[in-house]
């Protein structure tokens, strides 16, 4: 029995691990949401490629350090974990992950527009 193995409900397999090269975004799109994935330091992080700043479809080209992903635009700064800015304020929508195998998942819901 392998329960951990089991792909959970509402997720869809975005990659593989393997496809990943580390701080470079891969932009895919999933249930209609472009969305930007990156490894760094061995963790997975699935964000939306729309920076809320201007609505760019960008953000698997920003930069990361310390944590925070970069938009090349100009420069707004997230948490890769959380889409916070560095004040704590709401910033890019981020998505669950799984991994499971050499393969990578997220829950990639359909956002409603609230900006
Ligand atoms: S569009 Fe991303 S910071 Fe301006």
């Amino acid at each position: 029995m392998h329960h951990s193995d089991e792909i959970p409900e509402g997720f869809s397999a975005l990659c593989s691990v393997d496809d990943l090269e580390e701080g470079k975004g891969v932009r895919l799109i999933i249930n209609d949401e472009e969305i930007a994935v990156f490894k760094v330091k061995d963790k997975i992080y699935v964000v939306s490629n729309v920076c809320p700043h201007q609505h760019t479809t960008i953000m698997y080209k920003g930069f990361v350090e310390d944590g925070f992903l970069a938009c090349p635009a100009h420069s707004w700064k997230f948490n890769l974990e959380t889409g916070k800015k560095p004040d704590g304020t709401r910033g890019l929508t981020t998505y669950p992950v799984k991994i499971i195998g050499n393969k990578v998942y997220s829950k990639v819901i359909p956002k409603t527009f609230n900006w």
